[in-house]
């Protein structure tokens, strides 16, 4: 009696798992993914300081980076690949930010990163 009320508990908390796994990975795609750590290291280095919640206004109307993980999963892909048109122009980040933070311009390694992304 007592090992089918363990099994019986052991099928129904297994289901829960199952569940809120399922939900979790369905609420991933609609979201889109999250940006690869070797993208956010860039990204947090020289793009943030506009395209974030504390950024300036036409900036993150364009791209909030800290609103990343709301946009849809084909809105993120065009991000992505206009961010590497920017990068790779050198339209971003802009070259008035890059004379106040050297530090911020982009090797061509990540510019790379940003192809690949
Ligand atoms: C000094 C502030 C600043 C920094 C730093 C900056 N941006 Fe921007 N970015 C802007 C502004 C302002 C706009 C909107 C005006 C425009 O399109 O030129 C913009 C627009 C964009 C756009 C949209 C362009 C379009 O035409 O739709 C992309 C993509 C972008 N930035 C990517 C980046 C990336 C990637 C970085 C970091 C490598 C970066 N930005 C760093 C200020 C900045």
């Amino acid at each position: 009696m007592k090992s089918i009320l363990l099994s019986g508990v052991t099928v129904i908390i297994c289901f829960c798992c199952g569940f809120i796994l399922v939900s979790a990975q369905q609420k991933e795609k609609e979201q889109g993914k999250a940006i690869s750590k070797d993208v956010s290291q860039i990204i947090t280095r020289s793009c943030v300081a506009c395209h974030s919640d504390k950024g300036s206004g036409m900036a993150k109307m364009k791209v909030n980076f800290d609103k990343w993980q709301g946009y849809p999963a084909d809105k993120q892909v065009k991000i992505a690949q206009k961010c590497y048109q920017e990068v790779s122009k050198g339209s971003m980040p802009p070259k008035g930010f890059i004379k106040k933070n050297p530090g911020a311009v982009l090797s061509p390694e990540e510019i790379d990163v940003f192809r690949n992304w």
